[in-house]
């Protein structure tokens, strides 16, 4: 016994010794751990990843175009007859008034000078073709030339972005994260002339589909009704909730209004279950009876042969969360107030027990039920966990339009803070949901 256990003590030294690595040049030098090039590796691989994430999150379709120009032939309606579509074509007016954006940076020199001195019109549809080839339109990539020719996919700056109107109404530099609560995704999505593969997924017919559709009106989505199949919510109103921002985003734990995971996680259900990009996505909770559409249809369990997504998460999440929380233009708020207001936020509002300051969210899980913030919870349902997140304050200024909450439901901060002081019964004064309202405008 004692023999066999000295000649396998032996055997496992022998083992250990042959697993040494090699002292080669290179693993000799970073055993001395020169970490100034190591950290050189760090700060190369942040910058190239900010760069790819922003192209990513600006330009990227994920394939989605197989869907949007492939499927529905949306891009059919938007060059028009004229130019192989149908109808009379997209003018750029009406591409503005349903709330789509241009990126002034990318305007051609001669259709700006043509904008601006009116001969270039924006009564044209050739106009809104020719700004789609210059992609300057945002969040819409059209492939009028090449081997994808003709068609059109998505980017995530469709619903993420906005423009400051520094050139036009509509057209400006890019804000990339600010949520675009002027678009009409629903009136977009239904200019297409086939939405036949969106009612035949829903198990309705295409004039149900386009109903739903209109439903939604600007700056809203329903991101749950390709799962669930529920476009009402009991009350009869739409349930299509307000794009939420896509910035100050760092150090939050869950994203969406209802938690559904995290930056990434929703990345890459969007990019494959929302904008139908051609991808890999795996989650079982899909396969629940509470999501009869995403069962039948297999969302949680997608694995396109082409994958266009998976290589472009990381870039795309880091990207997410380097872009910081705008800050409100100067004096657009009562600085004095907001002080008075911040004391009230931390101490007899109660509002710092789950927006904890300096991220306005919880550290840690912050879902809460339906009844803990004196809502209904029917969008709350529509997730897995059943609760509503706290949602982060940060640049709240910037989605003051189309009102508070997940749907909008409170108008303004007023209406907002009346809720919480009903709800938790707080007491609080006029004056003091005044400033309480500057403070609100200030993050
Ligand atoms: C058609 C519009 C649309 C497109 C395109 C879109 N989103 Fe969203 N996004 C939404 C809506 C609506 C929600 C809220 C969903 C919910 O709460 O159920 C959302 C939620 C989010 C959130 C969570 C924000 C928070 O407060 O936690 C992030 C992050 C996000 N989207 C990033 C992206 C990225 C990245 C892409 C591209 C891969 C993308 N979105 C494409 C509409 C869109
Ligand atoms: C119990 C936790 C909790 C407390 C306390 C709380 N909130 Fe909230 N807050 C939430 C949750 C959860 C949401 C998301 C609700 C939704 O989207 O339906 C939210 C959303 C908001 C929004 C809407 C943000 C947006 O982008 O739509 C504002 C504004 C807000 N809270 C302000 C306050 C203020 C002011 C107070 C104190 C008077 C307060 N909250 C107290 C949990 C809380």
């Amino acid at each position: 016994m004692k023999a066999i256990g000295f000649r396998s003590l032996l055997l496992v030294f022998a083992v250990v010794a042959c697993k040494t690595p090699e002292r080669t040049p290179e693993n000799a030098a970073l055993q001395k751990a020169p970490t100034a090039s190591y950290q050189d590796e760090i700060a190369q691989h942040a910058k190239e990843m900010l760069a790819k994430g922003r192209d990513v999150f600006r330009d990227d379709t994920f394939g989605s175009e197989e869907f949007w120009g492939g499927k529905l032939r949306l891009h059919e309606a938007i060059i028009g007859e004229k130019r192989g579509g149908v109808g009379p074509g997209v003018s750029p007016k009406t591409a503005l008034a349903v709330g789509l954006k241009v990126d002034a940076e990318r305007v051609p020199a001669a259709v700006a000078e043509g904008i601006k001195n009116g001969t270039v019109s924006l009564d044209d549809p050739a106009n809104t073709v020719a700004l789609l080839k210059a992609n300057a339109v945002v969040g819409v990539k059209a492939f009028l030339e090449g081997p994808k020719a003709p068609s059109m996919g998505i980017t995530c700056a469709f619903c993420h972005s906005t423009v400051d109107d520094s050139f036009a109404k509509g057209i400006g530099r890019r804000l990339d994260g600010w949520p675009n609560r002027d678009l009409n995704v629903g009136a977009i999505a239904s200019l297409a002339p086939n939405l036949k593969p969106m009612a035949d997924l829903l198990g309705v017919d295409e004039a149900t589909v386009r109903k739903v559709l209109a439903s939604w009106g600007p700056g809203k989505f329903d991101a749950e009704l390709n799962l669930d199949g529920k476009a009402f919510r009991p009350d009869g109103k739409s349930a299509a909730t307000l794009l939420p921002a896509a910035f100050g985003l760092a150090g939050v734990n869950l994203h969406t209004y209802t938690g559904w995971g995290s930056v990434t996680y929703w990345n890459a259900y969007v990019a494959n279950n929302e904008m139908y990009g051609q991808g890999t996505f795996f989650d079982p909770r899909l396969d629940d009876k509470k999501f009869p559409v995403a069962a039948r249809a297999r969302f949680g369990h997608k694995q396109a042969p082409d994958d266009q997504v998976t290589s472009k998460l990381a870039a795309l999440q880091f990207y997410q969360l380097a872009i910081p929380a705008p800050t409100p233009p100067e004096g657009s708020y009562d600085k004095a107030a907001a002080n008075r207001g911040q004391q009230l936020f931390e101490g007899k509002a109660r509002c710092a027990t789950c927006h904890v300051p300096p991220l306005y969210t919880e550290p840690g899980w912050g879902m809460h039920t339906a009844e803990e913030i004196g809502i209904d919870d029917f969008q709350a349902k529509r997730s897995p966990d059943g609760r509503y997140r706290t949602t982060p304050l940060r640049g709240l200024f910037v989605r003051a339009k189309g009102g508070f909450y997940h749907d909008g439901r409170f108008a303004d901060y007023q209406a907002v803070l009346g809720h919480y002081d009903a709800t938790f019964k707080l007491g609080l004064t006029a004056p003091e949901k005044a400033d309480l309202e500057e403070f609100l405008k200030s993050l």
